[in-house]
């Protein structure tokens, strides 16, 4: 093994729901054989899981610097991410902050594709978006080896769990999209960037990776996608945005991260997730999974595909 291959990894946000990238990513680097110290909030089945993998798991909380110290003392390449929270550029800068005091060789931070059009006077009225600026901002002046990490909508976070339900009990994506275009890149992409970058950091530093899916389309091209995989008639039902905004608001979840998903949806519909980018290629050789892909080999959590006699005779 090359001997700098030895160094220890952090993964912070480790445990995550399945398919989350902090998770994937530690799975992926053990896989490699490198090292790696996974952090926890808590130890609980997630933890355990990470420890039977190989991991060395570390309980901390990211908003407290004695707990960043403790989980960064003694590695020297660091996966930064954690939930959509609205303690994310305090964590982020307790990390820069740790991160310059221990001294490290890599410090992967992960963003949103927002940022790329972001400017002191472009800004948009995403807190998340916001903090992600001003992250890449400060890391940038902190002097330390960074790898942006800059993906579009994730397939795993977002259409899944948000489009799931209404396709499942009613063949329907209902998204507040209008005509806008959007490119959803998949988390097991992101993490596979991530991976290889922290498992030979030196020929990324300082660069910015810009993550799509292959495929920019408007949301009936989507649909046709999801039918495709499905062999059924998916189609998208263009809902107004104060309707998503309610149900945001009735699902109960929290303020910054209903700002967030408002933004979003407000920016699809301006086509401003209009993009393609060839980051996940590049780093990996392997082109981004296209949304059939994605939904295929999810078929279960979307209601099930027909066979194609069930589809012929579903008329
Ligand atoms: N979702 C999208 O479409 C999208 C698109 C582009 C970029 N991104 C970016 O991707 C990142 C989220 O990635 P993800 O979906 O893989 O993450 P995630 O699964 O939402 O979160 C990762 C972990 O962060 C942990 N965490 C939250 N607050 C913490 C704290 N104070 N201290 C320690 N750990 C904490 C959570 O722990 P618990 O599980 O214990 O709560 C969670 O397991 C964000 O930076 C987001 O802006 C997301």
């Amino acid at each position: 093994m090359n001997p700098a291959n030895n160094e220890l990894i952090l993964v912070t946000g480790a445990a995550g729901r399945l398919g989350a990238v902090g998770r994937t990513v530690t799975g992926l680097l053990l896989e490699r054989g490198l090292p790696v110290r996974a952090m926890v909030r808590r130890e609980d089945d997630r933890a355990a899981a990470l420890r039977a993998a190989g991991a060395e798991v570390v309980v901390g909380d990211l908003l407290e610097p004695a707990d960043v110290y403790r989980l960064v003392s003694g590695c020297r390449r660091i996966y930064f991410g954690m939930s959509v929270s609205a303690g994310y550029l305090e964590a982020s800068i307790t990390m820069a902050a740790v991160a310059r005091e221990v001294g490290v060789n890599a410090l992967v931070n992960m963003s949103q594709m927002t940022v790329s059009q972001m400017s002191v006077q472009n800004t948009t009225p995403s807190p998340q978006q916001r903090q992600h600026w001003l992250s890449e901002q400060s890391l940038a002046w902190s002097g330390l080896p960074v790898v942006t990490i800059r993906p579009t909508v994730f397939l795993e976070d977002f259409f899944l769990p948000i489009t799931g339900p209404s396709v499942r009990d009613r063949g329907r994506i209902e998204l507040p999209f209008g005509r806008g275009k959007t490119n959803p890149v998949s988390t097991a992409d992101v993490a596979r960037v991530v991976a290889t970058v922290l498992a030979d950091p030196a020929p990324h530093l300082g660069r910015i990776y810009e993550l799509t899916g292959p495929r920019s389309q408007d949301m009936d091209g989507l649909a046709r996608e999801y039918s495709d995989a499905l062999n059924r008639d998916i189609t998208y039902c263009d809902i107004s945005p104060e309707d998503w905004e309610r149900g945001l608001k009735k699902a109960g979840l929290p303020e910054h991260l209903t700002r967030h998903l408002v933004t979003m949806a407000e920016l699809n519909r301006a086509g401003r997730y209009d993009r393609l980018a060839d980051g996940v290629q590049r780093v990996t050789g392997r082109p981004a999974m296209s949304v059939r892909e994605f939904v295929s080999l999810h078929a279960g959590e979307f209601g099930g595909g027909l066979s194609q006699e069930q589809h012929s005779a579903a008329g």
